[in-house]
């Protein structure tokens, strides 16, 4: 998809389809010499919040989309409610035979119309274009008849306000290059995405620049650096564990980094813990994570935002064979701390561990972690909200905001002392999973965070957010990251 910002005029738009606003459909109609056409398709329909009501007219556009709750229960219109009247804006323009469509900010001129803020028109200018991105993707690569694309080609935002509306445009493009990446590495069969794939596919985001460089770290240095527990998950798979490291340096020389690190399983069976065959398919998304911390670097990439960041992907497959971890066996992380493991479906935290002990070589500004660590996540928050859990409340506070920015939302857990003595263990220092099912996306965390004692850290639970079942990858929290970074880089720069 392409972008573009539009001003002036609505009536000089020359696009395919308009999209307005109930409130300002009238001022449109009478812009463009429509007013009859509006005014039935008004009176004829009821406005509400994610409702769209079509106009079709004989001359370009040849399209009105009017969105929207009806003007007297909408006077300034929400972002929530935006966003909700674009996404269903956005599902109507994907299915027209348009190539262009323009989406009418606050401020666009239709004769006279107050101006809306800076800030405010930038958000709706990333809504609205966030959301048509996401009604537009589609991942066919396996399909022998490729279904046809939408036709839709270019976006435009139109408003007075250019430079708002140009920056929304640049960071709406580099976020939507990221989930793009994102979406694809996740929706990729296991087949295909082995650690291995990851890694080549990482290394492509260091192509041709030279502010990036990607590493990745075999089986035999991880043996080197100690990392008992990552290659513990490996064991049983014909498939070589990798663990990838994306540096993008773009920020001042010497400002710590930010570090972002992805839970990399590329498929869960659960190891020698089989998990039960029903549902196990969702299991290729066990590596959506990673998928979105290097998708997160892309879009830092992109835009070539100002930040020193480094994103890690532990990649590794969980698979039962002869050589695979039993439940009680004990490895020794690269912490030096000794885990016993009784669960070899929880490999998610052995990986990250090791990762997460790498990570304190950046010496990080900041740690952000993500995974689809636990079911129990998907239990408490369902598909909503990712879980946080922090070690510091101002980073906490700060990806918490960037995700109610983003309408990726992410909620806190409590990450209580409490929670911690159910991971003691009779023969090593740490158990890897609890004595029972309770609290089991916070007792996840609570592993983690023996490991993070060192940084800022922020663990998200992904689980239920990182994909929909049976549709895809939905690149989350991909957004929250990326808006994390924003404000980090202003913050900086
Ligand atoms: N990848 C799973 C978690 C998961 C479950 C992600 C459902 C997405 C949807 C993880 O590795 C896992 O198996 N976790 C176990 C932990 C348990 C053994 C303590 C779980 O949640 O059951
Ligand atoms: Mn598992
Ligand atoms: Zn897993």
């Amino acid at each position: 998809m392409r972008y573009a910002t539009r001003t002036g005029n609505v009536a000089s738009a020359a696009t395919d389809c308009l999209v307005v606003a109930r409130r300002a459909a009238t001022d449109v109609a009478a812009a463009l010499g429509v007013e009859e056409q509006v005014r039935l398709v008004l009176e004829g329909t009821k406005g509400r919040v994610g409702g769209v009501a079509r106009v079709y007219l004989p001359s370009p556009p040849s399209r009105l989309l009017i969105i929207g709750a009806d003007a007297k229960d909408d006077a300034n219109g929400s972002l929530a409610d935006f966003r909700r009247d674009m996404t269903a804006a956005a599902g109507a323009l994907a299915n027209l035979d348009v190539r262009h469509a323009t989406v009418c900010l606050d401020d666009f001129d239709a004769g006279g119309k107050p101006g809306a803020d800076a800030d405010i028109t930038y958000r709706k200018a990333r809504i609205a274009l966030a959301a048509v991105a996401h009604a537009t993707y589609r991942f066919s690569a396996y399909k022998s008849k490729k279904p046809s694309p939408a036709k839709l080609r270019q976006v435009a935002v139109l408003s007075r306000r250019r430079a708002a509306t140009r920056r929304a445009v640049a960071h709406a493009q580099a976020l939507d290059d990221g989930l793009a990446f994102a979406k694809d590495l996740g929706n990729q069969p296991p087949n295909v995405c082995n650690p291995s794939f990851v890694a080549r596919e990482a290394r492509k985001l260091g192509r041709g620049n030279s502010n990036v460089t990607v590493s990745v770290i075999d089986e035999p240095k991880m043996a080197e650096l100690g990392m008992g527990a990552f290659l513990s998950v490996t064991r049983g798979s014909a498939t070589p564990a990798k663990m990838i490291i994306v540096h993008v340096s773009q920020g001042k020389r010497g400002d710590q980094p930010i570090v972002l690190v992805g839970k990399g399983i590329t498929f869960d069976t659960g190891g020698i813990n089989l998990k039960p065959g029903s549902g196990m398919e969702e299991m290729k998304f066990d590596m959506c994570g990673a998928a979105a911390v290097l998708g997160a670097a892309k879009a830092a990439i992109a835009s070539e935002l100002p930040v020193n960041l480094i994103a890690i992907a532990a990649a590794a497959e969980n698979m039962p064979g002869s050589r695979a971890s039993r439940p009680s066996d004990i490895v020794t992380t690269m912490s030096g701390q000794t885990v016993e493991i009784l669960n070899t479906d929880a490999e998610g935290r052995l990986v990250l561990c090791d990762a997460l002990t790498y990570a304190e070589r950046f010496k990080p500004a900041s740690v952000i972690d993500v995974a689809t660590l636990t079911g129990a996540q998907v239990v408490a928050l369902g598909s909503h909200a990712s879980a946080l859990y922090a070690n510091d409340d101002d980073l906490a506070d700060a990806v918490a905001d960037a995700g109610d920015a983003a309408g990726d939302r992410v909620w806190r857990m409590p990450l209580w002392d409490d929670y911690q003595k159910v991971l003691d263990s009779t023969f090593a220092d740490i158990r890897n999973v609890g004595a029972g099912r309770a609290a089991g996306s916070i007792v996840a965390a609570c592993f983690l965070s023996r490991f993070t004692k060192a940084f800022p850290w922020v663990h998200l639970d992904v689980a239920g957010t990182a994909y929909v079942a049976g549709r895809g990858s939905s690149g989350r929290p991909l957004p929250a990251l990326f808006e994390y970074l924003l404000k980090a880089a202003s913050a900086s720069g």
